[in-house]
């Protein structure tokens, strides 16, 4: 396993493939672009906490200023609309919105989302609105956080709350964003806010998350009916390291830990039986009360996908409780060392799309790091995100021609941006963001993106 199955010169991509309304977009999240943390009425949120303790990020950075979108988001929509995107992937900032993470809306921050969807919908942009992209309000951090149930219900609150107030600008809501990592990063290993390490509260934040998710889907669905709303979950292509029964086994742990434990109660209904046993003594099954896997499985109109990663899996009964050691597929050509083998969106995509062939799909996001720089001519050219890009993009239109039912797709990300715990030096956006001056340049693959949009639209018109 050492090349890419899919080297795409860029103008051989079979775009032809990609329906004639595919969603071309672009992603972000509110905490990783917006900045102005303490402005608007915002409270803080766990990643303000997280941020700003130190030796919890690269360098100690933060999000505080990030790429103070939230002063210059005119600009950015302008970039949007350059860019000829058809949609746009944003969160919304629970601690803007809801600064105690209860009670009314904040009017300043409905007014802020209210103009920015307005400028969206006047560009003929659709908007994918995330409810959460991990930013959970402090206050109910310092209440018990997602290990503690009734963090569910106050999401479902604030979803309803923010639906009625926003859903007449946007038609397309995600509950949640990849839920494994705010739960097994946020409460196990504790790399991601809000930094706790225990695994009974990685996994009663996970049931607790999955739950926010059904509650808020029936929430968006009494405030708007005409909504389509669904949850985005990271999916990783889980490769077992060699046909032995025990490297067999480890895969089929770490997939059920990673893939099913949110892929199945949302769409089946039901956790399958090898999460309840990986999670016995955590206490799974005293957690998930009568109704509650009914309620995580009320039907969506769409789920997300965010893929990043192929992994092998082996035995390992030194490593973890899942006793499985997970490396990255070569090549890793990423500034981040992550997987670079597009074969694995398609494979990803087919195993859903299988399953549940009538359900729309979007790749919410999909996309790399790479040591982007300013050159002397002041352009960025990026020909290795090119790459990953038509490679990716090929493999799903593999998959639609297999018969997946795919609907659009996300570049991760418009913008370089705040990388969590690794901080401002991991750049994933087709725009450059100069951090001194906030300058905008955008890269080579934000014109050829355009202009694969544009050739789609010429061969699908
Ligand atoms: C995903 C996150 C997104 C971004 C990318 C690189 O897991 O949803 O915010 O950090 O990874």
């Amino acid at each position: 396993m050492t090349s890419t199955t899919y080297a795409v010169p860029a103008g051989e991509l079979d775009v032809a493939a990609f329906p004639p309304d595919f969603a071309w977009g672009a992603a972000t999240a509110a905490y990783q672009i917006e900045g102005a943390v303490t402005e608007g009425g915002r409270g803080p949120s766990i990643w303000d906490t997280f941020a700003h303790t130190p030796g919890r990020t690269v360098r100690g950075e933060t999000g505080d200023v990030a790429c103070d979108h939230y002063h210059r988001w005119e600009q950015d929509l302008g970039i949007i609309g350059d860019l000829g995107l058809r949609a746009y992937r944003m969160s919304v900032s629970w601690a803007r919105l809801q600064p105690d993470g209860r009670g009314p809306l904040n009017p300043v921050a409905v007014d802020h989302y209210r103009r920015l969807l307005d400028r969206l919908a006047e560009l003929g942009v659709r908007a994918f609105v995330t409810l959460y992209h991990w930013d959970l309000p402090q206050p109910l951090e310092d209440a018990g956080g997602w290990p503690a149930r009734a963090t569910a219900e106050r999401f479902a609150e604030y979803a309803g709350s923010t639906v009625r107030a926003l859903g007449d600008l946007a038609q397309d809501w995600i509950t949640l964003n990849e839920p494994w990592c705010s739960a097994f990063l946020g409460y196990g290993s504790g790399v991601h806010a809000p930094g706790r390490t225990s695994i009974r509260d990685a996994v009663a934040a996970a049931h607790h998350l999955n739950l926010a998710h059904g509650l808020a889907l029936a929430a968006i669905r009494r405030e708007r009916p005409e909504a389509a709303a669904g949850v985005t979950h990271i999916l990783t292509d889980v490769v077992p390291a060699s046909d032995s029964p025990r490297d067999l086994a480890a895969g089929a742990r770490y997939d059920a830990n990673n893939n099913r434990m949110f892929l199945d109660p949302v769409l089946r209904g039901r956790y399958p039986e090898e999460v309840y046993e990986l999670y016995r003594a955590e206490g799974l099954p005293e957690l998930v009360r009568d109704g509650d896997e009914a309620t995580i499985g009320a039907p969506l109109d769409f789920l997300g996908i965010n893929h990043y990663h192929q992994v092998l899996v082996r035995h390992d009964a030194e490593e973890g409780h899942l006793r499985a050691r997970a490396t990255p597929a070569e090549p890793t050509a990423t500034s981040l060392r992550w997987s670079v083998r597009p074969e694995s969106l398609r494979n990803v995509l087919v195993r859903v799309g299988r399953e549940n062939p009538s359900l729309p799909l979007y790749v919410t996001e999909n996309g790399a790091s790479f040591e982007d720089y300013v050159d002397h001519s002041g352009r960025v050219v990026d020909p290795e995100r090119i790459e990953y890009l038509s490679g990716y993009l090929q493999a799903a239109a593999d998959a639609i021609r297999e018969g997946v039912n795919l609907r659009g797709y996300f570049v991760w990300s418009l913008l370089d941006n705040f990388e969590w715990a690794e901080g401002y030096g991991k750049r994933f956006g087709l725009v450059f963001v100069d951090y001194h001056s906030q300058a905008r340049i955008p890269k080579a693959s934000a014109a050829w993106y355009r202009d694969l949009i544009s050739r789609h639209a010429r061969a699908v018109g």
